[in-house]
């Protein structure tokens, strides 16, 4: 277990902050499969948050069950810090994270994500804000930079810490490296060999031996899962279990289960027009469990409307997992949930 404030990781299993991907109905799926110790949101636009209504927000919307979550911001300016922060408090965040690694030329272009890290005083400026207006526990996401230049990362890592971060997550990638690179885990072991807060390692985990050796080359006090999450929503037990020797039965739900649960949830806490995108975002990853898993993934994308997709699903399911199926009552969702909440 990990303790930052009155911050409990137990385990120290990160879920990552993922645009499209980590929204509640992702995080409820992941709470029911168990062993997450912190649940992120995607990234959140610390300019918009001050308007935003929690309630019905696609990015904010958030039940009960989803604790502790941390609260990633794309900030660009100190004046933002105070009323994003405000919000955040309001939300009843447990956590704040400032995404200083995304590499999305969108996010670049508007001064954020990774152009930060090339710009050392304006992100001294912008943790220095908001650590000033927040005591909730506070952490920066880096990339290892735009080239491997050891003094200029390490500078840059001190600096946080400098500036108050509690901990930092390290995605062990240079900005312009694709995921198809394997991740630099022992670049992630220097930043710890210099910082005396906890070092986060994020970066091509998919199961149990990757969670190892990334340990082992590392020596990073957690984990934090990306794409492994939608596709293995099971793994941050099984490496609770098998990493940290946590007790915790193994999930008993089924593939289509688990993919029934994630439309379900989609159904009831989102707009009609925002449920098809997300469910084509996680099928993507979550079909990568089945051998001919590529039917699913391009039956949901060549859907138009969510029921379209949800009886595409339900066919592929009925002859890729029939045992899976029968338990389900040969339907992903109820029908009458599909009609009443018809897009
Ligand atoms: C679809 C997608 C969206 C992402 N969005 C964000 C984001 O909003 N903020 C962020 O810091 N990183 C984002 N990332 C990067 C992940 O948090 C993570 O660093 C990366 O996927 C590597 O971890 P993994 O190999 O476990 O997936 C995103 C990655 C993916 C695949």
């Amino acid at each position: 277990m990990l303790e930052i404030r009155d911050l409990k990781f137990d385990p120290p299993l990160l879920l990552a902050p993922m645009a499209g991907l980590t929204h509640s109905a992702l995080r409820t799926l992941l709470c029911e499969c168990g062993g997450v110790g912190l649940l992120y949101t995607e990234m959140l636009s610390a300019r918009r948050l001050p308007v935003e209504n929690p309630t019905v927000s696609p990015w904010l919307v958030r039940t009960g069950q989803e604790n502790p979550l941390c609260y990633q911001l794309f900030i660009t300016r100190p004046e933002e810090a105070g009323p994003a922060l405000e919000a955040l408090h309001r939300f009843g965040a447990d956590g704040v994270d400032i995404n200083l690694g995304c590499p999305a030329p969108r996010v670049r272009q508007a001064g954020g994500g990774s152009s930060l890290m090339a710009a050392p005083d304006r992100v001294r400026a912008l943790v220095r804000e908001v650590r000033r207006h927040t005591e909730l526990v506070l952490s920066a996401k880096i990339r290892l930079g735009e080239t491997l230049d050891e003094r200029g990362l390490r500078d840059f890592c001190l600096m946080l810490a400098g500036e108050g971060i509690d901990y930092l997550t390290v995605h062990a990638r240079l900005r312009g490296e694709q995921f198809c690179r394997k991740p630099r885990w022992e670049w992630i072991g220097r930043v710890k060999e210099w910082l005396d807060i906890p070092v986060i390692a994020n970066g091509g985990i998919f199961s149990v031996e990757d969670a190892r050796a990334c340990l082992e080359l590392s020596g990073a006090d957690g984990l934090m899962i990306g794409r492994a999450a939608p596709q293995k929503p099971w793994l941050f037990a099984e490496l609770a279990r098998e990493i940290y020797g946590l007790d915790l039965p193994r999930p008993a739900m089924t593939l289509p289960a688990m993919y029934s649960h994630f439309a379900t949830a989609l159904l009831e806490r989102f707009r009609p027009e925002r449920r098809l995108g997300r469910l084509k975002e996680f099928t993507h990853y979550f079909a990568l469990n089945y051998s001919f898993g590529h039917l699913l993934a391009t039956s949901v994308q060549a859907s138009t409307s969510f029921a379209e997709a949800i009886s595409r699903a339900e066919q592929f399911f009925r002859q890729n997992d029939p045992r899976g199926m029968e338990e389900m009552g040969e339907r992903l969702v109820s029908p009458e949930l599909l009609s009443e909440a018809a897009d």
